[in-house]
């Protein structure tokens, strides 16, 4: 594809007239609307049965690149087969490494094909009734000297939420990647850096997610785009929090609900802040919650202590997350969580990182030690029969936790190569409840 052709149709994307950031205000002259709080309470549910809790999937790794979930688009620049050397570790550096027009011819096959309608269809035969889907800035807007080509991603998850609706499925809508990165993830587009709020990337993300929360909260998606997630696993302890909240946050929601007036739902996530951290944040005394939800993520595989907890320890944990969330303050929904009990998925650390379960992990001079073998990993036809019965008994078991409050989303619903994280093999292999509702180990959070 060649860029002269990209140029003028990515001009129609560039909503050139800069919308004023609206100043941050004390919290305590916000007027936050009551009103609506029925029509809120059937976006946040299931539109059309709002009693069921949100059962939802994760289209991890289409419109943001993560290199463990699409290892072959990453591999292609192996020179070595001993070390990762010159591979781009982010879709930053994928787009940087190759250029604007070779990129876009790459990535648009990706988006082509790594997720087409029959997914969607897919998803919802098996049961679950939402698919959040993350987006990076960088596909409504850019910084003058980013490498990525800007537009396309969008016209990808219109066709999406098209696709949704034609189906019966709710979408949130996930900002995943903020300039500068709120996180320093690969996921979030550019690994190793945390400079969201630093100015001219907050100025940026912030005219990028009011263009979100405006295009997404019109009436022409209502039906289906049930939630607008402000950013994805901002990483609290390393950022100023009280400048996210007063910038970013707080002048968020007075866009949408005071500028435009509407009344889209809201996704915070926790910023992996202890649960009750976000209680008296946009609370109201009588506990209405401004159509916000908070978002928490859970997982129990990055650390070599969550590795080696034995199974009462896993579920201990698991279930204490239902209880612990269940919020009089906000709805919560736990929006990534997965079926993995190890890290050894290749790359799932990151490019050039190995796993801690098999003490291969190396990251700026911390290492790991032995767990236990990742061979084979990917091969369930060599799981045990136990490992088989743990992981189906961690879903269900996290399942029935998040249920306890508004549902949950797995992260995520394919992968080139990893079953542990790959709702679709999961169910391929019978170690994933069908119906979603199935129960091999009931009961598992009730003792
Ligand atoms: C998976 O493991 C089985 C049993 O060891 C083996 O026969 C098969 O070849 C393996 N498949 C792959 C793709 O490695």
């Amino acid at each position: 594809m060649k860029l002269t052709y990209l140029t003028s149709l990515i001009s129609s994307f560039s909503l050139a007239q800069a919308i004023a950031v609206p100043q941050p205000k004390d919290l305590t002259s916000l007027q936050f609307p009551t009103t609506n709080k029925q029509d809120l309470l059937k976006r946040y549910y299931d539109y059309d049965h709002y009693e069921e809790p949100i059962r939802g999937v994760n289209i991890g790794g289409w419109l943001v690149l993560e290199p463990y979930i699409t290892p072959s688009l990453f591999e292609e620049f192996r020179t070595n087969p001993a070390n990762d050397d010159g591979i781009p570790v982010d879709e930053y550096h994928y787009w940087s490494y190759l250029g604007k027009d070779e990129a876009m011819t790459r990535l648009t096959s990706h988006w082509d094909n790594f997720y087409t309608e029959q997914d969607f269809i897919d998803i919802k035969n098996a049961g679950f009734n939402l698919v959040r889907i993350p987006i990076g800035y960088w596909a409504f807007d850019t910084l003058p000297n980013d490498p990525y080509v800007s537009g396309w991603q969008q016209l990808y998850l219109d066709k999406a939420i098209n696709w949704c609706r034609a189906n019966g499925l709710k979408v949130w809508v996930d900002l995943h990647g903020a300039a500068g990165s709120q996180n320093g993830f690969d996921n979030s587009g550019l690994r190793d850096s945390i400079d969201f709020l630093q100015d001219e990337n907050l100025q940026l993300t912030m005219n990028v997610l009011e263009k979100v929360l405006d295009k997404y909260s019109q009436d022409e998606f209502l039906d289906t785009v049930i939630g607008i997630e402000l950013i994805n696993e901002p990483l609290g302890p390393s950022i100023d929090m009280d400048k996210y909240k007063n910038e970013y946050l707080i002048p968020a929601y007075t866009y949408l609900r005071e500028t435009l007036g509407r009344d889209q739902n809201i996704i915070i996530h926790d910023a992996f802040e202890p649960f009750n951290y976000w209680d008296s944040f946009m609370t109201l005394e009588d506990g209405d919650h401004y159509g916000i939800t908070l978002d928490h993520h859970h997982y129990q595989v990055f650390s070599s202590g969550e590795l080696q907890r034995s199974w009462d320890e896993r579920l201990g944990v698991t279930c204490s997350w239902g209880q612990g969330a269940t919020s009089e303050y906000h709805w919560t929904v736990a929006g990534e969580f997965s079926a993995a009990l190890t890290d050894c998925a290749k790359w799932l650390n990151g490019v050039g990182i190995g796993a801690r379960y098999d003490g291969s992990f190396y990251k700026n001079g911390v290492s790991s030690y032995y767990i236990g073998s990742c061979q084979d990993n990917e091969n369930v036809s060599t799981w045990s029969d136990e490992r088989k019965q743990d992981t189906r008994k961690y879903i269900e078991a996290q399942f029935d936790a998040f249920e306890m409050r508004g549902g949950w989303i797995i992260w995520c619903y394919k992968t080139e190569t990893s079953v542990e994280w790959g709702v679709n093999q999961l169910i391929a292999n019978g170690l994933f409840p069908q119906p979603l509702t199935d129960r091999q180990y009931p009961g598992q959070c009730n003792a």
